[in-house]
């Protein structure tokens, strides 16, 4: 299959690829479900068309598998962080790109990094609590 020029990101990574681990949430860019990465930064998929990255580099979550994204994976597990499930492929996206450019993110930092991807299970405290203690273990 060949998408339109127009087709959003996300509709390839799930359509095409059948990489359904980037959720569809809103389509409108509001709720942050679809977030990946693109070139290092977290970026909603369903606003992206994909004529627009043919030189970029694309990470969902199934291919999250950084030395950051590992850590946070852990402290993931560790602070039992999911409920649901539903918007996390798209917190451990967000959290990876913080940790690409903090180790030692304030709170306002995570707050910052993270207040684009609604939870509806109010997840946040213990996401907040995850990401420190994954940037400790990242720490020399
Ligand atoms: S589905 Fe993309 S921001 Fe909601
Ligand atoms: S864990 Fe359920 S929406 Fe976030």
């Amino acid at each position: 299959m060949h998408s339109a020029p127009d087709t959003p990101l996300l509709w390839v990574l799930r359509c095409e690829h059948q990489l359904t681990g980037t959720k569809f949430g809103c389509g409108i860019g509001v709720c942050g479900a679809c977030t990946v990465l693109l070139d290092n930064t977290a970026r909603p998929a369903c606003q992206i068309p994909i004529s627009t990255i043919l030189k970029s580099r694309v990470v969902t979550i199934e291919g999250l598998d950084s030395t950051e994204a590992r850590a946070l994976k852990k402290a993931w597990i560790e602070c039992d962080v999911v409920q649901c499930g539903y918007c996390q492929s798209a917190q451990l996206i967000a959290a990876t790109a913080l940790l690409y450019c903090h180790r030692h993110p304030t709170d306002s930092d995570v707050d910052e990094a993270m207040r684009d991807i609604a939870c509806r299970c109010g997840t946040f405290p213990r996401i907040r609590k995850a990401i420190h203690q994954a940037a400790r273990s990242l720490r020399p």
